[in-house]
């Protein structure tokens, strides 16, 4: 039965895991992948708006969202119907042989939403790891040359070309053996751990100087970098945002030498941060965007949007069986509808509720080290210690399993921060309880050191 759409926030009518769901995770544990990284036993069965509902009966308010996806929340009836009247209509017919209305409709859409005078083009894919593998070959095709540079603490999927970008956590490599070559990683501007000391609207300078009088001199001429890609906000490597002024330069660098910027804004696009693209706040222009997990809602979806001058590749070079299907597209359009009708105005307010909120979290709680963040896209970073910044992991993971066990589903991103990314609809009511609920958990975690 689907959930009351007036329900807005937890109720537990078990212990956790309840059941039901017991069994299945043991199911779960016999027969799936053992590389998976469940935090919590929850077992989801419905879901509805900001709610899920688990296999016993046990009501959860979702600031997860499915990793960032369910931007319209949980079976938006909207989004529903999109699909549903889709399948009926056609589920397949694939883009690379035969056209369909909405391919081109909904490209056009999303190119108008990048920032720049250029036209766009856009290739439709399934997921972010094949949006980052196409960008990839793009910028390599449209410049002719091969070597990428990438971000300490990005992630850009599993794939082995994204994963030759990806450096979040050593694990995510390691037995996969060489992967890409020529791939050159920099340390990416995390200002609340900034070396040097700078602040978020400075931190990086001598990143980008390490990169034009080291990497440039020393190990890849810029004559043959392909493209350079960043998350404007990191995402899993403990939502990060990149300081305005270092994306600015990084664009100026990449223009200066013919080197493709490529925004991978999978997670952090799609309206999360109260702009449709997070680079929007830098007021730069990507040449190569990537896209995927917000874009439909939970169907699975990935875009690459670029200039149509860098998207000018011949036909066979690149293709896709089933990226861009009718359904997933009709999934698309409707979630586009509802983020420029409101959700998008929703998450910068909603967002400014929370971070208005959390102002003093730093003076409040000693293990509270940094809230930063856009929109809905809101990263707080534990610690053992304000002074020396110790990164406090079992203090995020029992915080993360504490609001479980309250009805809050939260994740963590990077090594020791929690990771706040719930469906863009939210409202005062629900910001309230999971604010509320944080602070309990917190307070809790403070008892443990
Ligand atoms: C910024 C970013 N890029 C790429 C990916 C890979 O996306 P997918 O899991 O859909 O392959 C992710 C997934 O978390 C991501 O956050």
């Amino acid at each position: 039965m689907a959930i009351a759409t007036e329900t807005k926030t937890p109720r537990l009518v078990t212990a956790l895991p309840g059941p039901k769901a017991k069994t299945i995770v043991e199911r779960d544990a016999k027969f799936m992948s053992p590389s998976f990284t469940r935090d919590y036993p929850l077992v989801a069965k419905n879901g509805r708006g900001a709610m899920v509902e688990d296999v016993d009966g046990n009501l959860f308010l979702d600031f997860a969202a499915g990793i960032a996806v369910c931007s319209t929340g949980h079976c938006h009836p909207k989004v529903v119907e999109a699909i549903q009247k889709q399948s009926a209509e056609l589920i397949h017919m694939s883009g690379t042989d035969f056209y369909y209305e909405s391919l081109p409709y909904l490209a056009e859409r999303l190119g108008k939403t990048v920032l720049g005078a250029e036209e766009k083009k856009v290739f439709f894919c399934n997921s972010g790891t094949e949006a980052v593998e196409g960008a990839i070959k793009l910028a390599r095709y449209a410049t002719k040359r091969d070597k990428m540079i990438a971000f300490y603490g990005c992630f850009h999927g599993r794939t082995m070309g994204s994963l030759s970008l990806t450096a979040s956590k050593s694990t995510q490599r390691k037995n996969f053996g060489a992967l890409l070559g020529g791939v050159e990683h920099i340390p990416y501007p995390y200002a609340y751990r900034c070396a040097l000391g700078h602040g978020p609207e400075t931190c990086g300078e001598e990143i980008l100087e390490t990169l034009e009088n080291q990497i440039f001199k020393r190990l890849f001429d810029p004559s043959e970098v392909a493209g350079i890609i960043i998350e404007p906000i990191q995402g899993e490597g403990g939502y990060v945002p990149a300081p305005k002024f270092f994306l600015q330069e990084l664009q100026r660098i990449c223009r200066q030498h013919g080197i493709m910027l490529i925004c991978d804004e999978v997670q952090s696009g799609m309206g999360r941060t109260g702009k449709m693209w997070a680079h929007e706040y830098a007021g730069i222009e990507p040449d190569i965007l990537c896209s995927a997990k917000g874009i439909a809602s939970g169907m699975p979806l990935g875009a690459i949007i670029a200039r149509a001058s860098v998207m000018n590749w011949k036909p066979g070079a690149h293709g896709t069986t089933f990226g861009g299907n009718p359904v997933c597209l009709a999934a698309a359009i409707a979630t586009l509808d509802l983020l420029e009708g409101g959700l998008i105005a929703n998450a910068k307010k909603m967002g400014d509720y929370i971070f208005a909120k959390t102002a003093d979290w730093t003076k409040k709680f000693k293990i509270v080290g940094d809230v930063r963040g856009r929109g809905l896209m809101i990263g707080i970073e534990i610690v053992r210690d304000q002074r020396t910044k110790e990164r406090g992991a079992d203090l995020r993971n029992a915080i993360v399993d504490m609001a479980f066990h309250k009805g809050l589903l939260i994740l963590g991103a990077g090594e020791n921060s929690l990771r706040l990314s719930p469906p863009l609809l939210i409202d005062e009511e629900q910001a309230d309880f999971a604010m509320r609920t944080l602070e309990e958990c917190i307070r809790e975690a403070e008892k443990k050191i």
